[in-house]
């Protein structure tokens, strides 16, 4: 699932004066493979833990695959930075289904959990993806389990809107709630 043309970068970095959305850089990616290992992440979402990046071709290699989501149109994976220190906290990502509906989803690393990090990311994708990008539906989805997440959907004003059951790899069952932002 991708748009139909590529998805364009924001000029200049997305900022509330607390945290900064902008691109990967060669800086973030140890903390982000760090991340891929803790086990809440693990329990949520889907992706497979990173493995270490050992050398410079390694470091290019994962900065590389961050772009090509861009310019396949599949995804627009951004950094959650703190905005005095630029470092990174977590990450927010729009994955387009089409041309005019994207799924936002984010992570926040474990020692900035709790201090209201993702909500500002989500504030701050949501109108530029809406502007920039021309994406009309925004999607949330979080597993039923997931409070945290869910909290973070409520908080941004996403609702309910469905609830989806079916099975994850090792056939158990699986209940995603997905919740929409009114227009
Ligand atoms: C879900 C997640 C992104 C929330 O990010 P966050 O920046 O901590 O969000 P908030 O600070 O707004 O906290 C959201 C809720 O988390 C819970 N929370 C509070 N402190 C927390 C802490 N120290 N650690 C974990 N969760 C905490 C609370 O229920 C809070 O809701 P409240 O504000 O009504 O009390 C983060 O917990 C995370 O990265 N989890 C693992 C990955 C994940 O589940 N991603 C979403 C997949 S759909």
């Amino acid at each position: 699932m991708s748009r139909s043309t590529p998805a364009r970068p924001p000029a200049e970095p997305l900022t509330d004066g607390t945290v900064t959305l902008r691109r990967r850089d060669v800086a973030d990616l140890d903390a982000i493979v760090a991340a891929s290992h803790d086990e809440e992440t693990k329990r949520w979402l889907e992706d497979e833990p990173l493995p270490v990046l050992v050398d410079d071709e390694a470091r290019r290699a994962a900065l590389r695959r961050a772009d090509d989501a861009w310019t396949s149109g599949r995804a627009a994976p951004l950094v959650i930075a703190d905005a005095e220190t630029d470092e990174a906290a977590g990450l927010v990502n729009l994955q387009f289904r089409d041309d005019r509906t994207a799924t936002v989803a984010y992570s926040v690393f474990p020692a900035h959990r709790g201090r209201g990090i993702a909500p500002r990311a989500v504030r701050l994708v949501v109108p530029w993806a809406r502007m920039s990008l021309g994406v009309e539906e925004l999607l949330l989805e979080a597993d039923a389990g997931n409070l945290a997440s869910i909290r973070v959907a409520e908080k941004c004003g996403f609702v309910l809107v469905e609830e989806v059951v079916d099975e994850d790899q090792d056939g158990r069952e699986r209940r995603t709630l997905v919740h929409r932002l009114p227009e």
